[in-house]
């Protein structure tokens, strides 16, 4: 079993975290039989499954089902949810309640928030609640018409100072780790050594205390995957075989075969 003070307490000599998002039942059990410590159901659903070309659309029904289906693929690894656009950050009260079914009814093991100076507080008292928080700086996607777009954050001395005053409140506010998405290698690197909780980085560099990916971009299953992301499978060829096989035995007549068990019933002509 893989708790929050597992990943809390991961050591500097210890290997590094592995996350990666799933958000269906049978890509979870996959992804947990790998050996991978945390299953992030991630809002990045929007884009990766759902057809979205943002994570804005992304409702809490939407990640309160997807993260039911992947908690019961799961035993061992963490599992993480989103919190989705607008599910905090507007009314406290709505917050935690939504924050709260993520985990009594969802089955999450704990929920990540895209932080900001709104964030400390709310963290704060979700933890106080028993609700473990992962904190998510840099680029926050869900920001994204904020930015003006996709691209690197944190690139000027100012913005990573910011950056860190952040990641620090939020340590401090009681976050059990943070993912740094998409910010400079050197940044990264000295928010992690800044902090006592470890980072997760996507887009980051190589000095963090651990790393994330999309399940898509990962499978090869992606339309479009950012830079940052390594693609380390062709799943999607593999569905295009299965597929057209498929279609190929219906239409050529050898499917379904006797072994697929259509015998006759004994009864008369109806
Ligand atoms: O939604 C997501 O998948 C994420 C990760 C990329 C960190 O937030
Ligand atoms: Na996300």
């Amino acid at each position: 079993m893989t708790t929050v003070q597992d990943i809390r307490s991961h050591g500097e000599d210890d290997a590094p975290i592995t996350m990666l998002t799933a958000y269906d039942t049978p890509t979870a059990r996959i992804v947990e039989e790998a050996g991978v410590d945390v299953v992030l159901v991630g809002d990045s659903m929007g884009n990766a499954v759902m057809g979205h070309d943002s994570t804005l659309p992304v409702t809490m029904a939407d990640v309160e089902s997807r993260a039911g289906a992947v908690a019961r693929g799961v035993e061992d690894a963490l599992v993480v949810a989103d919190m989705p656009f607008l599910s905090y950050g507007a009314d406290e009260g709505d917050a935690v309640e939504n924050a709260g079914r993520l985990l009594s009814e969802a089955g999450a093991d704990a929920v990540k928030l895209e932080c900001g100076p709104h964030t400390v507080e709310l963290t704060e008292r979700l933890v106080n609640l028993g609700i473990p928080v992962m904190a998510h700086l840099g680029f926050t996607p869900q920001h994204v018409q904020q930015y003006g777009g996709y691209g690197r954050r944190a690139t000027t001395r100012e913005e990573a100072r910011e950056v860190l005053e952040l990641a620090e409140a939020h340590a401090d506010a009681g976050a059990f780790s943070l993912v740094v998405e998409h910010v400079p290698a050197n940044v990264a690197a000295q928010i992690t050594d800044a902090l006592a909780i470890p980072t997760i980085g996507i887009g980051a560099g190589p000095d963090t205390d651990g790393q994330v990916l999309v399940i898509t971009d990962v499978l090869g299953l992606s339309e479009r995957a950012p830079p940052f992301a390594e693609q380390f499978g062709d799943v999607a060829t593999e569905m295009r075989e299965a597929v057209d096989g498929y279609r190929e035995a219906v239409e050529d007549g050898e499917f379904p075969a006797a072994e697929h068990g259509h015998g006759d019933a004994d009864l008369d002509d109806l």
